[in-house]
């Protein structure tokens, strides 16, 4: 992968999309500093100069690759993440659709934005935004390290080579059946089994319930009280702390 690094840009993504044009599948558009680094749901992400990795992967599709399969995206995506931690010893879990977290802690956020064309997904920008070595996140008391999670201090560059490699490897399987990404991503969920509370945006309601899984779809199906499996898509549900 051509990995391009930028000292300060407004948002990897933002410039990913800028360039779509022009660069090839596989280009890596990094950023030691963002100044408007954008989150889910229209949040900023906003991390420390230097501290970090805050990257985008622009990814075009010859052919076609149905929307259907965009979710396998986030699949691929947060267990690159996840695997990446695990190879500094560090446990973690996915927390649908696609953060990544240590215990109750956040250690990465993922922003997917898809470009439809061709009958299907023509190009994919992965923006990933992975905490290394900040130590302190003023207003964010949910958020962790890998350096807090290790004591270790760590090359953010070096960091970048080593999840490219991870992310490569599993590439190949978005263009396969699917079921591979599906089981991995299934088995490593946050909160899978565990009685805990949610909010249901539609509904405007708490609720407790138990995260049965994923669907195919990439829905979530959460057991309330009353056994129901209620099925939620990406902004439908969230996730009380
Ligand atoms: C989230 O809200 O959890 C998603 C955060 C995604 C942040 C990353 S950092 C690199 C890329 N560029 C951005 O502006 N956002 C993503």
């Amino acid at each position: 992968m051509n990995v391009i690094w930028l000292d300060s840009i407004d948002s990897t993504n933002s410039e990913a999309l800028r360039r779509l044009a022009d660069v090839p599948s596989g280009t890596v558009i990094a950023a030691r500093e963002q100044t408007a680094g954008r989150g889910q749901r229209g949040n900023t992400w906003f991390t420390q100069p230097g501290q970090n990795l805050t990257f985008s992967i622009v990814l075009k599709f010859e052919g076609v690759f149905p929307v259907s399969r965009a979710v396998w995206l986030n699949y691929l995506s947060s267990l690159a993440v996840a695997q990446f931690l695990r190879s500094f010893d560090v446990s973690c879990e996915i927390k649908w659709p696609n953060d990544v977290y240590v215990g109750k802690r956040k250690i990465c956020g993922i922003l997917i934005e898809n470009q439809l064309g061709g009958g299907g997904l023509a190009s994919a920008v992965i923006g990933i935004g992975i905490n290394i070595n900040q130590k302190e996140f003023l207003q964010l008391a949910n958020a962790t390290s890998l350096s807090l999670c290790t004591s270790k201090e760590y090359a953010v560059e070096e960091c970048l080579q080593r999840f490219l490699g991870i992310f490569e490897e599993l590439l190949p399987k978005v263009f396969e059946d699917g079921t591979g990404l599906f089981d991995a991503y299934s088995s490593q969920l946050f909160r899978k089994g565990v009685s805990a509370r949610y909010y249901d945006i539609l509904r405007e309601e708490e609720f407790d319930g138990v995260i049965r899984g994923v669907e195919p779809d990439g829905r979530l199906c959460i057991i309330d009280a009353a056994g129901k499996c209620r099925y939620y898509h990406f902004k439908e549900v969230s996730y009380i702390l």
